[in-house]
Order: structure tokens, then C-alpha cells, then sequence
């Protein structure tokens, strides 16, 4: 039976408070879906309440992420956070390269880079965002390229160190993020083709998991889920409303 890993980017758009109240109203069913052998659940939540819901959720097989870190890992960096504490405070992965991080606060690909070698390091498991706007979907491939090449030169020499901690691909086209937009099956198979042989140029030693994200509801899932190369989904708006999140899971479920 395949597994698939299901990170909700809940993005921003829980307050703090809502956000505790949404994972203790839907715990058990949270806690129920984690444990089902189709599913492995991250949920990245607002940074604030890190803490808290990891220790609420503690003993169970959901599992934490942040949606951004710091590219270093100490020092004078008024407002960032250290992966170091990311690992402190519950989680297991991280989101870099989000395509709102690269538009609205200047990501670029060479930091993408210096924060997957740092999570590493702190054995968290990075989750790389890539993915073309509409402007570039002509030339998508040499975009992720150009995305893609700087982190995986960064990290290639970094098998022996990382044993068993995944390593996340999620190709997110900006296009489809938000926007109801998604993209045709054949275009998806290509992409996906082209990044599990980007990834196993860096040889053996890594454990890679391919990610599609934009878009993804209870309509849309059905279209992914045909797409084999497909190990998971990173999912924006339909987390943040649990009716939807849930429909999306029974429907992954059912197929898996
Ligand atoms: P939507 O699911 O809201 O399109 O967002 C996708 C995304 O950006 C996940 O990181």
C-alpha cells in the first residue's frame, strides 16, 4: 500500500488561538487519521504555537513543521529563527523556498541552498518548495533547474550524515497555488519524471519524497492521485478547514 505524507501549510491563515482550537476540536480524528498506514500527517503550523501543539500531540504519529527557518543558525538576525530551535521545539521538517517567501520577501535559490544544509545538520528534514510562475511555464524546466541546482549541489556530498531523515521535493507551480488552476496530467508526469532524475544524479544514500502542491481540494485530489510519481501533497487553504482537510484524506484513503 502506498504512504503518502500530507503537509498542511496552514500558512497564515489561523491566529494563534484559532489555531490550538482547530487541532484540539478535530484531535481525535487528527490523531486517528495519522494513524492510518495511507498516511503519514505534518501539519506546519502559525510559528507562535509550535510548542504547544507538539506537546498536546505528543505520543502520537502527527508530526511538525515550520513553514520557514533562518539561514543561520545563531547570531545577530533580529526576527529569524533558528533551525536549532525548530528541532527544539517539536519539529521534524521545514518548509524553504515557499514561492510567498521567494515573491514577498526576496528567498532566493542560493538561501533555499544554505537552509537545507542547516536543517540537515540539525537532522530536520527540509521541505523544498520549487515551481514556475505563468510567465515561465514554457521554459518550467529551466526554472526548477535554475531552483532546484543550487540546493542539490549543496547538499550532495550530505548522504552519509542524514541515514533515514526524507528529504522533501514539492513542486508547487505559482500559477496553481490559490488559484483553483491546476495542470494537465501529461505536464505533471513530465515534471515528475524530471525531478526523480535530477535527484538520483546525486546517487544513493538519500531518501527522497516527491510533493505536488497548488490547489489541492476534495475535486482536485482525485486528478493527483492518478499521477504515480506522486508520494504526497502539500496542502494551503483546504487545511485550514477541517471539513475539507478531512475530505481530502477519506478520499486518499479510499484509493490508496
Ligand atoms: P493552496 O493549496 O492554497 O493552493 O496552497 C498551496 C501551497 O502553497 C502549499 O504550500
Amino acid at each position: 500500500m502506498k504512504k503518502y505524507s500530507i503537509i498542511a501549510n496552514l500558512k497564515m491563515y489561523l491566529s494563534a488561538d484559532q489555531t490550538v482550537a482547530f487541532a484540539t476540536e478535530h484531535f481525535d480524528a487528527l490523531v486517528k487519521y495519522a494513524g492510518h498506514k495511507s498516511l503519514a500527517i505534518t501539519i506546519a503550523p502559525t510559528l507562535p504555537v509550535m510548542r504547544d501543539l507538539a506537546l498536546i500531540f505528543k505520543d502520537t504519529q502527527l508530526s511538525w513543521a515550520a513553514q520557514d527557518c533562518s539561514n543561520h543558525l545563531a547570531g545577530a538576525f533580529t526576527g529569524q529563527v533558528s533551525p536549532l530551535s525548530l528541532k527544539e521545539i517539536g519539529c521534524s521538517a521545514c518548509i524553504i523556498g515557499h514561492s510567498e517567501r521567494r515573491r514577498f520577501c526576496g528567498e532566493t535559490s542560493e538561501d533555499v541552498a544554505t537552509k537545507a544544509q542547516l536543517l540537515l545538520d540539525c537532522t530536520l528534514s527540509p521541505i523544498i518548495c520549487i515551481g514556475e510562475d505563468h510567465e515561465h511555464m514554457e521554459q518550467a524546466l529551466a526554472t526548477l533547474h535554475e531552483q532546484l541546482n543550487p540546493v542539490l549541489q549543496a547538499i550532495k556530498n550530505y548522504q552519509h550524515k542524514i541515514k533515514n531523515i526524507p528529504v522533501y521535493i514539492a513542486y508547487e507551480p505559482a500559477w496553481s497555488i490559490g488559484t483553483g488552476k491546476i495542470a494537465e496530467g501529461s505536464y505533471l508526469e513530465s515534471i515528475f519524471a524530471w525531478l526523480k532524475k535530477e535527484t538520483q544524479a546525486l546517487g544513493a544514500g538519500f531518501t527522497w519524497r516527491f510533493l505536488y502542491g497548488g490547489s489541492v481540494n476534495a475535486q482536485t485530489i482525485s486528478v493527483f492521485k492518478k499521477i504515480g510519481a506522486i508520494e504526497g501533497f502539500l496542502i494551503g487553504k483546504a487545511s485550514s478547514n477541517f471539513e475539507e482537510f478531512e475530505k481530502i484524506l477519506k478520499s486518499i484513503m479510499l484509493e490508496s
